[in-house]
């Protein structure tokens, strides 16, 4: 069965959930995947020698996890039964995957139908995650000692990858990603389906 796989990351607090929460709400068939729900338990995380807890780098998260619930989607894409759209059992099902480390994964990579990432300044991205409540905690230093360095890292990483990431500005309004990236994905869908037909 066809499917149409879209990946969304970038930097913490960029807006990610937020925006794929708001696609799904008007997307057809379509099924989230968190990154964040992936993370290994505490008890496994290692710890620089600042004390810094190492939360935001791959090896904190059970990728092999991820992976199997993105094959278990695949071999079975769920269809919205809240579907209120006409013919949506004929629509192509959508799986949105939403996390802080996805283009920098390797066997993901031939996943993705469209890729987005979400970037905020420092100073913007420093406030909203002042504002919200981690498990564990952020430490004082956290931020500039751990989040932002490895941000930077992942996002020089990303900078190299040779198929095509549409960057976006996390610090648009809410409505106005939506509003964008809906349309990209409605131009992108369209394409798809024309490929169906014409091979
Ligand atoms: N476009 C936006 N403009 C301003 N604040 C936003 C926007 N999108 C999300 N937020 C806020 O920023 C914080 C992080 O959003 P969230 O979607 O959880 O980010 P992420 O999943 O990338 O960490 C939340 O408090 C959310 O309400
Ligand atoms: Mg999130």
């Amino acid at each position: 069965m066809k499917t149409f796989v879209i990946g969304i990351s970038g930097v913490t607090n960029g807006g990610k959930t937020t925006l794929a929460k708001n696609l799904q709400k008007h997307l057809p068939n379509c099924s989230v995947i968190s990154q964040d729900d992936f993370f290994k338990p505490k008890s496994e995380i290692e710890i620089d020698t600042n004390g810094f807890l190492q939360y935001d780098v791959l090896e904190a998260l059970n990728m092999e996890k991820m992976m199997s619930a993105i094959s278990c989607w695949m071999e079975s894409p769920r269809h919205s039964l809240v579907s209120t759209h006409r013919g949506s059992s004929e629509e192509i099902p959508i799986l949105i995957v939403e996390g802080f480390l996805l283009f920098n994964y390797k066997p993901l990579d031939t996943l993705w139908n469209r890729s987005y990432f979400l970037t905020i300044p420092y100073e913007e991205c420093k406030r909203r995650r002042s504002t919200r409540v981690y498990e564990p905690p952020d430490v004082p230093g956290y931020f500039d000692g751990h989040v932002w360095p490895m941000y930077l890292k992942h996002r020089q990483e990303v900078e190299n990858i040779t198929w095509e990431i549409v960057y976006l500005d996390g610090t648009k309004s809410e409505e106005d990603l939506f509003s964008q990236v809906y349309e990209d994905l409605i131009q992108e869908l369209a394409k798809q389906k024309c490929l169906q037909v014409t091979t």
